[in-house]
């Protein structure tokens, strides 16, 4: 417990801690940056380079992709500010400064790590650096197509359908669903390599094999869904985060394939005449 008669005694210690730690590194403390994890292509992009010199006088503020020099502010150079070609990096000028650099019109190649890397003048020469990535993410623009899809199916057939993602960048993540529930089994799924396209984007296919049975109608129906996300890719970093700012949520996919038993009634055989439907829809 703190009460009335320690309580100087305590500000006492605080302030000599903060002194002692302040005057142990009078220059340059810290280097932050904050980049934008996501942005979709034709977007602008901020990257600030927050820092504290402490007493220390800046010599040279310097941004790298990767390990690529893209950026330099050197407050003393004429003229201060200088940019160095970098593919997929074009850099606002007029925008940025000592603090911030804006790149205008990102594309799939401004994906990557970004560094600021903070110096400051003599006599203490200190640096100091600090990156994070951005990732520059491609909604496809179609939803996924079933195929493989036959006229009838008879009790006893095997299903054997593709499910084909739009194009985007990364890689869509594709789910089968049976009425609403999930396909998780190994065998029932089959995995396909990614198709590359043009300007960096990719398309996924996942197969589906399965031998249809009663079971599988509920109330003369069943429902196969392939629902594509970009999501799972973007959140395995940091899931909780994430969630609720992206814009890619509201993206996701799906192909709907309804197939209806038309002969409930006739017991006797087991042939059920299929109509099928396929409707596709944007969840928003
Ligand atoms: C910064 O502060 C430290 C400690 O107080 C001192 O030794 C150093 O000379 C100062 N540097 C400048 C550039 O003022
Ligand atoms: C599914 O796609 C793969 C790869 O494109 C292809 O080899 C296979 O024949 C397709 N299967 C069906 C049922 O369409």
């Amino acid at each position: 417990m703190v009460d009335f008669l320690t309580m100087p005694l305590y500000y006492l210690l605080v302030f000599a801690f903060l002194k002692a730690v302040t005057s142990a590194g009078a220059g340059l403390k810290w280097v932050r940056v904050n980049v934008p994890q996501y942005r979709v292509p034709g977007e602008v992009a901020q990257l600030q380079c927050d820092y504290d010199l402490g007493n220390d006088t800046l010599y040279s503020v310097k941004w790298y992709k990767e390990h690529e020099e893209f950026y330099r502010f050197v407050p003393k150079a004429l003229p201060p500010a200088n940019s160095y070609k970098v593919d997929g990096v074009h850099v606002d000028m007029t925008k940025s400064d000592n603090r911030k650099v804006v790149l205008h019109s990102v594309n799939w190649k401004s994906s990557g790590l970004f560094r600021c890397e903070v110096s400051a003048e003599a006599p203490s020469f200190a640096s100091a650096q600090s990156e994070a990535r951005m990732e520059v993410v491609s909604l496809p623009d179609e939803d996924p197509v079933i195929s493989g899809v036959e006229e009838q199916y008879q009790i006893g057939d095997e299903i054997n359908l593709n499910c084909t993602s739009g194009r985007s960048r990364p890689a869509s993540i594709l789910h089968w669903y049976i009425n609403e529930q999930q396909i998780q089994k190994d065998e029932a799924l089959i995995k396909y390599p990614i198709e590359h396209h043009a300007k960096g984007l990719v398309t996924s296919t996942l197969g589906l094999r399965f031998i249809l049975s009663n079971r599988h109608f509920l109330g003369g129906s069943m429902r196969v869904k392939c629902v594509a996300s970009i999501a799972p890719v973007l959140f395995s970093e940091d899931r909780e985060a994430v969630v609720h700012s992206l814009p890619v949520m509201r993206d996701m996919r799906e192909a709907l394939l309804l197939v209806k038993s038309a002969s409930s009634q006739v017991g006797i055989s087991r042939l059920f005449y299929l109509f099928i439907s396929i409707v596709f829809y944007l969840i928003l």
